[in-house]
């Protein structure tokens, strides 16, 4: 079951490089150290990136100052942290890799058919990074971790959103 499930991933080439054991558990332990900060995570993107903010109808054109403490905008900061934890929850197993796989191919179809872009998933993940350096501990070995289990997710999510 197992070597089907990593078969059929190979074949659409969404797995690069695995992780390690040693760096998913770098990923779950950082990620432990902010996984409720949710708020100030999407608060931080939108800051850094305003454009991301103006593609959210309930948000757009607003002072972040003001709807940051609104619950639409916990609700949305929710979703986006939630979606992380699934993913790294099921990053430990690769049991679970087309799980994964399905999971993030529907994030990406879904922000495809909302006209975000590609860029725009990439200055969200310079946001995110930029959020995690700053707020746990951040060695050389945590950020080679989070950009390879970014690079594969991304690489998925990338070949359904295409713009
Ligand atoms: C980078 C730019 C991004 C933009 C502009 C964006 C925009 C949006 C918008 C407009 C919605 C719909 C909100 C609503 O109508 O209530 C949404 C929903 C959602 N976003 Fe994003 N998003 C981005 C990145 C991400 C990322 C990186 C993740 C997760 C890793 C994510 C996870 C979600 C989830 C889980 C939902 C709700 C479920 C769904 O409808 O797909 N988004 N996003
Ligand atoms: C670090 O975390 C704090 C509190 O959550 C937040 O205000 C700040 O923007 C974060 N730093 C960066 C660089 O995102």
């Amino acid at each position: 079951m197992k070597f089907f499930a990593v078969l059929a991933l190979c074949v659409v080439g969404a797995i690069a490089t695995p992780l390690t054991a040693d760096q998913v558990n770098l990923v779950q332990s950082s990620w432990a150290q902010v996984k409720n900060n949710e708020v100030d995570i999407l608060a931080a993107v939108f800051a850094a990136y305003p454009d991301i903010q103006a593609r959210f109808p309930q948000f757009a054109g607003q002072d972040l100052a003001a709807v940051r403490g609104t619950a639409a905008f916990a609700t949305q900061a929710t979703r986006i942290v939630s979606f992380f934890s699934e993913v790294i929850a099921l990053s430990g197993d690769s049991s679970n890799a087309a799980a994964v796989n399905s999971l993030v191919t529907r994030l990406g179809q879904d922000h495809q058919t909302r006209g975000v872009t590609r860029a725009q998933f990439n200055e969200f993940r310079a946001a995110f990074l930029a959020y995690l350096q700053a707020n746990v501990s951040f060695g050389d070995n945590v950020a080679a971790a989070w950009n390879q289990a970014l690079d594969n997710t991304y690489a998925i999510a990338f070949q359904t959103l295409t713009a």
